[in-house]
């Protein structure tokens, strides 16, 4: 089983996924990943993803092994296919942060061990898992709960859309013309939120996002990959700033989530994410837990 969207989880196996991350929280150290090894390959930064999987795994007795691409024969003009098949001859489980999603479903394709998305342009799978775990410690339920993300459609946006309508939470969307969710990924999201009674919307406008919301979230303006268009979204986004005023519309106890990292006085201000209603810290804690789950299901029995 691969895990390339948050799509490929079903309701019910996201629900057992949380109890096990609760679980492993509670108890840290074991030897579930005994004799396992992790490749964790990286065509970009990170700082959260890398250091939680590579301490979760060795909580757990595994084996992880950090590989950055641009210093493997990829650099070089090996076929990403033949670099599947032969990770596939030694390792059990190949994590992947990649600039396109195609680099992953040609790895999935190519690999009959587990393939795990750790960021693309299209998802990101690991941290909407985190974001539901934190979610259900925080409020208790995810029946009723309303999550307006601000900002560009984006691979975070995208993963959060799917998570919250398999969860059963509605979301509401505020993001510029041109920079919206990918609309397959909508499609779908709208189809998973018609079986949990749920809502996925499309907002003319942050203010209206907002509105009576649990939950706000937004994520940088700038992906990785997208420097060079630093300039242009930098005007595009100016009103999508999650900051104390917009706050104001959400509900008196809202909380704010951000996958990290931020860029201090763009996307959100100090006023809220240094406020007692930010729960970021929570949140990026909970990608350590959450995902020696998803390995211990991926690699022992599901
Ligand atoms: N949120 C997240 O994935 O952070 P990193 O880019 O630091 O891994
Ligand atoms: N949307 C951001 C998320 C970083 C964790 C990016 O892709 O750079």
């Amino acid at each position: 089983m691969h895990i390339l969207s948050v799509a490929d989880l079903t309701a019910r196996q996201i629900e057992r996924l949380l109890s096990l991350a609760v679980w492993l929280k509670r108890y840290p150290l074991g030897t579930q990943l005994k004799g396992k090894t992790v490749a964790l390959v990286f065509e970009k930064p990170s700082t959260r993803t890398r250091v939680s999987f590579e301490t979760g795994i060795g909580q757990l007795q595994g084996q992880a092994l950090y590989i950055d691409a641009s210093t493997t024969q990829l650099s070089r003009g090996e076929p990403i296919k033949d670099f599947a098949r032969v990770m596939d001859r030694y390792v059990d489980c190949i994590a992947a942060r990649v600039f396109s999603h195609s680099t992953l479903e040609e790895i999935a394709k190519h690999s009959a061990k587990p393939v795990i998305n750790m960021l693309s342009d299209l998802e990101h799978p690991c941290q909407t898992l985190a974001d539901l775990l934190t979610i259900k410690e925080k409020l208790g339920r995810f029946k009723g709960v309303k999550v307006a993300y601000i900002g560009d459609g984006n691979n975070v946006c995208n993963s959060l859309m799917l998570g919250c309508a398999l969860a059963g939470m509605d979301i509401a969307i505020s993001d510029p013309p041109h920079y919206k969710p990918n609309q397959a990924v909508l499609r779908k999201a709208k189809l998973l939120a018609r079986n949990s009674n749920a809502s996925v919307t499309i907002t003319a406008s942050p203010e209206q996002a907002v509105k009576d919301a649990d939950i706000i979230y937004t994520d940088t303006w700038i992906s990785m990959g997208e420097e060079k268009e630093e300039r242009k979204r930098l005007k595009v986004f100016r009103k999508d700033q999650v900051n104390g005023k917009l706050a104001r519309h959400a509900k008196k106890n809202y909380l704010f989530m951000h996958p990290l990292p931020r860029h201090p006085g763009r996307e959100v201000t100090d006023d809220v994410f240094e406020s007692k209603h930010s729960i970021v810290f929570d949140q990026a804690e909970n990608r350590l837990h959450v995902q020696k789950a998803l390995l211990v299901k991926l690699l022992g029995r599901w």
